[in-house]
């Protein structure tokens, strides 16, 4: 079940990979290069084992960039910091199933009503049905592709059966929830991800290593999509 044209793909580089020490050049040059959105990863050295950056981080980017900011929350307690996020300037903010347990509906209101976009995160082991119930509720339902923490890791092909069965969700009961992929993704990697259904597609180290950053971008929106 690929995704139909009403579905519209969107480019998110993710700042993981960037130079930390120009950040702000760094998002310009993503902008100029063609990107959609700027995937923003959050970490907190506890519910993965390695830390980025926070709040003020997001705050001073949104001074710099008009592109919608996407803050995924690798974070223990979410509940704590997301409506933080959301005044800083994020325009989406998602949480991790595994980090919110039965406190996820809850988390997922409070982003929608603190005014950004919400979604539901799930790791390469956890299963669809730990975010099923809330899809309703959500903007955006984020497939994780590789265990979290880092960049540069190796493509987990066997996500994509989760990719294809929220895609059917969505389709069923006609909701309006876009579904992201993150980790791993390449110019092959990105086909069967738009085949199995995500239309937001995360990418940190195929951007970055790049020689040309608008033409990686450029392969990912339009490689191989019917
Ligand atoms: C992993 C992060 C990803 C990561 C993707 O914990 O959530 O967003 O930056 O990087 P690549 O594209 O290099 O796998
Ligand atoms: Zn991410």
């Amino acid at each position: 079940m690929s995704i139909k044209a009403n579905e519209t793909i969107k480019i998110a580089p993710s700042i993981l990979s960037a130079d930390f020490s120009k950040m702000g050049e760094e998002v310009k040059n993503l902008e100029d290069s063609g990107a959609d959105v700027i995937h923003c990863d959050v970490m907190d050295g506890v519910f993965v084992n390695n830390i980025t950056f926070g709040i003020k981080m997001v705050e001073d980017l949104r001074k710099i960039t008009k592109l919608p900011l996407d803050c995924h929350l690798m974070i223990v307690h979410p509940e704590k910091y997301a409506e933080r996020f959301v005044k800083a300037g994020a325009d989406y903010v998602t949480v991790h199933a595994e980090a919110c347990g039965e406190g996820l509906e809850d988390t997922l209101k409070l982003i929608k009503n603190a005014g950004a976009k919400c979604g539901a995160v799930i790791n390469p082991d956890t299963p669809v049905s730990a975010i099923e119930k809330v899809l309703p509720l959500c903007d955006m339902a984020l497939v994780m592709s590789v265990f979290p923490g880092f960049g540069g890791q190796k493509f987990i092909a066997e996500v994509l059966e989760k990719v294809r069965k929220i895609r059917e969700i969505i389709r069923e009961n006609n909701l309006n929830c876009e579904v992201e992929i993150d980790g791993g993704i390449n110019a092959e990697t990105v086909k069967a991800a738009k085949e199995a259904g995500a239309n937001v597609i995360v990418a940190g180290s195929s951007v970055f290593k790049a020689a040309d950053r608008a033409a990686a971008i450029s392969a990912l929106r339009f490689g191989d999509f019917k």
